[in-house]
């Protein structure tokens, strides 16, 4: 295991030319403005695109008034998402008004979904580019320039855009998302991933850590690697035979400086094995922290998800993390009213969250996508008013949980990434523990900056935050 994670080491330097590259000092006559929806992993795509754009001549800008090109990166994951963007879009009505040579793109899940009927619905949108497209980009681009809507919405079984230099957008210069892999193989019977965003792909392990270290060299000290199913990541390298897994991927990078923090997302229960357990374990840089979303806790319920667990095998998961790392923080993701769920599935939901133990929970309302499994197959016949009553009491439990979670770090002492002020005052310092907790706390006289590592011991807290003192 050491020898083969020196070896690759050794040859991820090699891989270097492809990391980041320094501040851009050029200056542009086109500038494009972005907005990112849905999740992590636009906001990372985003950072590529802003990467395409730039090679091509383009500049990045916060003001979409001063933009020529308008994209936004779009979600598809539940109606509500799709909804909001559509909203977003009709705001840039007025926008497009006064400056008619602006160009508006949409990109990601929701143009892979809608692909040309996005253009016939929404007269404004000139480009639709689906998530493996982003580098015909500046292509698309110029043919929209002369008047013709562009669109590419191909889905690609190989590209992980493993040579692209993410431009940092919005970065505290602390904190990084870094893309391992792509698409999603799991057919979760509720979910459009599948379809948005195709097969699943893993990128070159070499620049996976060529870019983590170059985020270090730059001064970030914490990374988030980035997947559907990250546990699924594999690398293959045929001329040499040497095969990297997720665990193995994840002892790379925890090992380019014991001070840079890793971090993943997402963990599907079925996947994570025990050798990432120990890695975790044995690295305190690899923060005590799994995302690892039940969504129902009915085994009836579950199977007609597929999500290929039961509720037993799942809490037997929650245990074995906790033998191998018993301050291990563990977070879910839950829905809420799947087809044919009655009281009883929803009661075994409750009660597995209380023997979870979650820190905290993203908490949703079925919303039947086209397309899926579960719209094809089974009838969405949970009423809303349940569904709505029924989150209620999830969230409501959650907010409990959240709060016993936090009681019981009273009076304990935890290091803190600091990754700026708080946005309450300007007094105070926020940051988070291995676990992933927002700590706040006063920053008296001393010398502290968003990057330092602090000791703060833990006074006092809500539901979200942990308060304390540094010591
Ligand atoms: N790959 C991750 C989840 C990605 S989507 C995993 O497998 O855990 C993020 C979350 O959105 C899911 O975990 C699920 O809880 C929620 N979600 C997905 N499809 C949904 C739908 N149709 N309705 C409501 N919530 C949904
Ligand atoms: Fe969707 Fe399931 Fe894939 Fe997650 S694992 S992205 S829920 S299909
Ligand atoms: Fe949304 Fe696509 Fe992510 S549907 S959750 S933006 S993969």
């Amino acid at each position: 295991m050491v020898d083969l994670i020196g070896k690759l080491q050794d040859e991820a330097r090699q891989g270097e030319a492809i990391a980041p590259k320094a501040g851009d000092t050029r200056s542009y006559a086109r500038k494009f403005y972005i907005e990112s929806y849905g999740c992590q992993m636009n906001f990372a795509d985003s950072e590529i695109i802003a990467s395409i754009l730039q090679e091509s001549g383009y500049g990045a800008t916060r003001n979409a008034e001063e933009a020529d090109l308008v994209f936004l990166n779009t979600c598809s994951i539940r109606e509500k998402a799709e909804q909001t963007v559509r909203k977003r879009l009709t705001e840039f009505k007025s926008l497009k008004k006064s400056n008619p040579g602006m160009l508006i793109g949409m990109l990601g899940c929701m143009a892979e979904r809608l692909k040309t009927t996005l253009l016939e619905e929404e007269k404004l949108v000139d480009m639709v580019v689906g998530p493996d497209a982003y580098r015909t980009l500046p292509v698309l681009i110029n043919q929209a320039d002369s008047g013709q809507k562009g669109i590419n919405v191909l889905l690609s079984r190989e590209e992980t855009y493993a040579d692209i230099s993410p431009v940092r957008l919005n970065s505290n210069g602390v904190t990084a998302f870094v893309s391992i892999m792509r698409g999603c193989n799991n057919m979760c019977a509720f979910c459009v991933v599948p379809f948005t965003r195709g097969r699943e792909r893993s990128r070159d392990a070499f620049s996976v850590v060529a870019e983590c270290r170059d985020l270090w060299d730059k001064g970030y000290k914490e990374v988030t690697l980035l997947g559907q199913n990250v546990d699924s990541y594999y690398w293959h390298y045929p001329e040499t035979g040497t095969q990297v897994t997720f665990a193995n991927l994840l002892e790379m990078v925890a090992q380019v400086h014991p001070d840079l923090r890793v971090r993943f997302s997402t963990s599907h229960p079925k996947d994570i094995t025990d050798e990432v357990l120990h890695v975790m374990a044995k690295h305190e840089n690899i923060c005590k922290y799994i995302h690892l979303p039940v969504q129902s806790g009915s085994t009836r319920i579950l199977q007609l998800m597929n999500r290929t667990y039961t509720r037993e095998w799942y809490l037997a998961k929650v245990k074995r993390i906790m033998e191998v790392m018993p301050d291990c923080g563990i977070s879910s993701d839950i829905i809420t009213g799947f087809c044919t769920e009655t009281e009883e599935d929803h009661k075994d939901t409750l009660d597995l969250m209380k023997q979870s133990g979650y820190d905290f929970s993203y908490m949703f309302k079925y919303s039947e996508r086209p397309g899926t499994l579960a719209a094809k197959r089974y009838e969405d016949d949970v009423p809303e008013e349940v569904k709505r009553s029924r989150l209620e009491e999830i969230v409501s439990l959650q907010n409990r949980l959240s709060l016993e979670s936090n009681k019981r770090d009273l009076g304990k002492t935890f290091k803190v990434l600091i990754e700026g002020e708080s946005k309450r005052s300007s007094q105070d310092w926020m940051g988070r523990t291995s676990h992933s907790k927002v700590v706040v706390f006063p920053k008296e006289n001393k010398s502290l900056k968003p990057g330092d590592y602090v000791m703060v011991k833990v006074n006092d807290c809500t539901q979200g935050t942990l308060l304390g003192q540094t010591i």
